[in-house]
Order: structure tokens, then C-alpha cells, then sequence
């Protein structure tokens, strides 16, 4: 009856047991690398990959631009696990499907969810090649009821009505802020609303005029259902946005969105984010 008894709590710890099993690493930070964004996952130390098949109960990624792995690691000598490769609604997952690794990463013991993203830019001040820092979210698709908290609430991940007014944490930000200061990025780097779309396709220019509207400074297709699923279940969150593009707003553009654009635009400033991720957790607590 219910898609999110599926993924009952036994089956989220199975898939933790599995892992735990094969990795003396335990984690307190899980990064979720965004489109283009995989090379993070390539920069950890003493490496254990797991291809997303051979995970049991995980599931697959379909998109060009994801890996589809989990990497354990070490950056900055803090272990972490890096999911090369998400799963987005707009591919046909159920949002408990899209969710699933972060409740498996809350039973392995991580703490702290850094999760990347392309994204379209709103905001008029932003440049394409721009990090963004996520500030606040809107989920368009939860308030048409596509939460991935619906249904049963499972008391051993979180409480049946989960705060979201501190969704992104005020102290990881200002870490993040603060590196980007330290190494010189902060003529790119800016604050904002991130909100996502349920997908496939890109916005139409009155779409992108309502979420300006809306207060939103950048668009994308993810993001969104991870972060509500981790604060569910008490995991701090960072998110950060590469602006891969900017989203049409007038008619008279000739600009259209593409995902080779994002992938091209992601792989140029793909380095700097690394960078910025990699300083950010050298400044985290090393247990
Ligand atoms: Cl313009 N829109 C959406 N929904 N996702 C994006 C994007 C735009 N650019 C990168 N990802």
C-alpha cells in the first residue's frame, strides 16, 4: 500500500551492514557529487569503490555525467563516502528511491551531508561559472505533495513533522563562506534560494519568471528530497550550486538551455568547487 514500506528500516540497515562490512572507514561526512561534479569523488584518499549494482538494495543511475558509485575515502584525512552519481525524480525513481543513500549514510554514522548540483541562475546578478551556497530551498514538487517523508514515519530516522526553517546549516555556511574567502574565490562566489524541478525539461521563460518571483536564485532538477530526508534524520547540510547556465527570462533571448552546456560548464569550474569542498572539510573536526 505504501511506496516507502519498501524501504523499511531493515532494509536501509542491510544495505549499511553490507558496507560496513567492507570498509574499516567510518565516515563522518557523505558528499553527493552533482552533474560534471564527479571528480570530487576522485580526489579521496586510500579509495574503496562500490559500483551502485553491487550494493544490495541500492539503486542505479541512468543520466550521462554520473558515474554511479559510492567512493570511501579520505579528504583532508577525514573520512568521508562520496556518492558518484544521484538519482533524480525526473529519471522514474520514486522520491524513497531518490532518498535512499542518505538514510544508509545516517546508519553508517555520518554527520554531515556536503551535496552538490548544476543549476540554472535566476538571480540576474549571477554569472554562469558562479558558486552559489544554498541559503534556503523551495521544493515545488513537495507542495504538490511529492515529499519523500510521506507515508509512515519511522521514529528511528526522525519525528513525524520535521523542522525545515534550518535546513542549511548556518555554521556550515559560514565555513564554506570563509574558504571561499581563503582562497580567493569570493568574486564568484554568492548566496541564495535554490529551487527544484521536478524535470526532465528545462523551464519556459514564464516559469522561470515565476520562480524569480518566488525569491528563488537558481533552478535545478535535485537536491531538494536529499536534504529534506537528512534533516529528517538530524544529518547537518551544506549544499552548493555550480550556475552551469542562466535560466531564459526574456523573449527576445536567443539562449536556450542544455545539458551540454551544463556539462561543459561544470567541467570548467569543476576544480575550483573541489577545491572548495576539499579546504571546507580541512576545517571540519577530524572525528
Ligand atoms: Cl536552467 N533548469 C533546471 N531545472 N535545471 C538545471 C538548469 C536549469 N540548469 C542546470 N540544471
Amino acid at each position: 500500500l505504501f511506496s516507502s514500506c519498501r524501504n523499511s528500516y531493515e532494509v536501509y540497515k542491510e544495505t549499511a551492514d553490507w558496507l560496513r562490512a567492507r570498509t574499516a572507514l567510518c565516515p563522518k561526512i557523505a558528499i553527493i557529487c552533482g552533474s560534471g561534479l564527479g571528480d570530487l569523488a576522485d580526489m579521496l584518499e586510500h579509495k574503496v569503490v562500490f559500483p551502485y549494482e553491487d550494493i544490495p538494495h541500492f539503486p542505479r543511475s541512468t543520466v550521462s555525467g554520473h558515474a554511479g558509485r559510492l567512493v570511501f575515502g579520505e579528504l583532508s584525512g577525514r573520512p568521508c563516502v562520496c556518492m558518484q552519481g544521484r538519482f533524480h525524480f525526473y529519471e522514474g525513481y520514486s522520491i524513497s528511491t531518490v532518498t535512499f543513500p542518505i538514510r544508509v549514510f545516517f546508519l553508517l554514522g555520518v554527520e554531515i551531508l556536503i551535496v552538490t548540483n548544476a543549476a540554472g541562475g535566476l538571480n540576474p546578478h549571477f554569472q554562469v561559472g558562479d558558486i552559489m551556497l544554498i541559503r534556503d530551498h523551495i521544493g515545488m514538487f513537495g507542495m504538490g505533495g511529492q515529499n519523500p517523508l510521506r507515508g509512515p514515519n519511522d521514529e528511528r530516522f526522525g519525528v513525524r513533522f520535521p523542522c525545515m526553517s534550518d535546513a542549511y546549516d548556518q555554521d556550515l555556511l559560514s565555513l564554506a563562506m570563509e574558504s571561499s574567502q581563503e582562497l580567493g574565490f569570493l568574486g564568484f562566489t554568492r548566496d541564495g534560494v535554490y529551487c527544484m524541478m521536478a524535470g526532465p525539461c528545462y523551464e519556459t521563460i514564464a516559469e522561470c519568471r515565476v520562480l524569480q518571483a518566488l525569491g528563488a536564485d537558481a533552478v535545478g532538477m535535485s537536491t531538494v528530497p536529499e536534504v529534506i530526508v537528512a534533516r529528517h534524520c538530524g544529518l547537518s547540510v551544506l549544499g552548493l550550486s555550480l550556475i552551469t547556465n542562466t535560466a531564459v527570462t526574456s523573449y527576445g533571448s536567443q539562449e536556450k538551455a542544455s545539458h551540454e552546456d551544463v556539462l561543459r560548464v561544470s567541467a570548467s569550474q569543476a576544480k575550483a568547487l573541489q577545491k572548495l569542498v576539499v579546504h571546507l572539510v580541512s576545517k571540519l573536526s577530524p572525528n
